[in-house]
């Protein structure tokens, strides 16, 4: 079983990448494999809704790392996403990221046990967290939850070292997500994935 985990801030090594390491730590601990994937720091254009991955399930623009991390999540057994806390919002590209990958792919992830994971100096991390958690429930996804909100606080990852709480707070999600992945293993055998309904309603408020 793996774990994806992505990091959504533009610092490959920094805050976010530093809570990341704590939860995939844990969940190597645990025999889950992991990899962490970072979107970078060249531009990630917002959604247009052209529609055109209705018909393909990919994004139609390929010049950033949008369809990249569609086939990374598809591969993943869980997936973790994190971001620093902007203006008490998650970064813009990672939000432009997921609005096109949930868009185009999100209905391959049902299933797939997922968490949020923020960090930020001092502020807005509950609005972030809540805002990250907003495309695993409207996905199917199971929200693998820990002892407190998944957040660390810090300017720097040495400050975020110091936070022991919140490090702490990141391995028992570490330890949440591989134990809700091996139940679910063992399950697959005997309980089948809840059945759709035939006919998916989408009632438009109009008036
Ligand atoms: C544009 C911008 C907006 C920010 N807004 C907030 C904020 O609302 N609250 C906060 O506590 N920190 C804020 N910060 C600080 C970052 O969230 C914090 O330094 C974070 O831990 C950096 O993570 P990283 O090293 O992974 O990029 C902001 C930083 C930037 C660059």
């Amino acid at each position: 079983m793996n774990v994806l985990l992505i990091n959504g801030s533009p610092h490959k090594n920094g805050c976010t990448f530093t809570a990341l390491s704590e939860v995939s730590g844990e969940l190597e601990r645990q025999g889950i494999e992991t990899c962490i994937f970072s979107i970078g720091t060249k531009a990630i254009r917002g959604c247009i809704a052209c529609g055109k991955c209705r018909e393909t399930g990919y994004c139609s623009f390929s010049d950033d790392p949008v369809n990249e991390c569609i086939d990374l999540m598809k591969k993943a057994d869980g997936i973790v996403v994190g971001s620093p806390v902007y203006y008490a919002s998650p970064n813009g590209a990672l939000l432009a990221l997921l609005d096109r990958v949930f868009f185009a792919g999100g209905n391959a992830f049902a299933y797939k046990p997922a968490a949020a994971v923020v960090s930020c100096r001092r502020g807005g991390a509950a609005s972030a967290f809540d805002a990250l958690n907003k495309y695993f429930t409207i996905s199917s996804m199971p929200v693998v939850s820990s002892q407190y909100w998944n957040e660390v606080h810090g300017q720097t990852p040495e400050e975020v070292r110091q936070d022991l709480e919140g490090l702490q707070v990141m391995r028992t999600l570490g330890r949440n997500m591989a134990w809700l992945l091996k139940c679910i293993d063992v399950a697959k055998e005997t309980v089948p994935f809840p059945e759709k309904e035939p006919v998916r309603h989408r009632t438009n408020f109009i008036r």
